[in-house]
């Protein structure tokens, strides 16, 4: 069963066309890594990240990640590798409406952590975002997610809004943030 999923999923092309991102190598911890777009033979790393990052619960099964892939347009997810394995990624999310590059997702396997992967691939979405003329990044974060926030303020994110009960598992808080590109 999972075998003809997977065997299906190979036969899609793959449907983000935010950029041409021809894959990049960069270096953390003193390997290698290399960045290149997501494509559907990936979504098992993805899921396994998530599942490392979230206590063994995936917020985005595979199907999510596998319509977002291949259906859906104006994406662009990354994958950082460390020879074969995915170690993080990144979802970016054009919104039209409101003119903004969007980090839908972002998520770095633990032994990673801390180790400026997670910053690399905000940077890349700052680089991004200029290619394509928006001037403003954002992102949604759980309140309690205070290694993330860390991140986003670091990186000079400032906080627009605060939904309050916006997850429906915990009902917990979403903190909004923006990060202007053009000052
Ligand atoms: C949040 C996350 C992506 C950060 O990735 P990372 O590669 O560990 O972050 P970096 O090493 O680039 O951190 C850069 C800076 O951000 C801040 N920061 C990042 N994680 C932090 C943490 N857990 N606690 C405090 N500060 C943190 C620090 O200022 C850090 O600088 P320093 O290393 O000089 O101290 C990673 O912890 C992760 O995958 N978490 C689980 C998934 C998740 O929560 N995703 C976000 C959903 S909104």
């Amino acid at each position: 069963m999972f075998l003809k999923f997977k065997r299906k999923q190979k036969e899609r092309p793959v449907a983000q066309t935010l950029v041409d991102f021809p894959g990049e190598f960069f270096q953390a911890a003193g390997e290698e890594l290399l960045l290149r777009v997501a494509t559907v033979s990936d979504i098992p790393g993805l899921v396994a990240i998530q599942e490392a990052v979230y206590n063994g619960y995936a917020p985005w099964v595979s199907r999510d990640f596998y319509h977002e892939l291949t259906q859906e347009k104006d994406r662009l997810y990354l994958v950082a590798l460390r020879k074969d394995q995915v170690i993080a990624f990144i979802a970016l999310v054009k919104r039209d409406l409101v003119s903004d590059l969007h980090i839908a997702n972002i998520a770095v396997l633990p032994v990673w952590q801390g180790q400026q992967v997670g910053s690399y691939l905000i940077n890349t979405a700052k680089a991004v975002a200029r290619e394509i003329g928006l001037k403003e990044l954002s992102l949604e974060a759980r309140r309690s997610n205070t290694g993330a926030l860390a991140l986003y303020d670091h990186h000079g994110f400032t906080v627009i809004d605060v939904v309050e009960h916006y997850y429906i598992d915990n009902h917990e808080d979403a903190i909004s943030m923006v990060l202007d590109l053009e000052h």
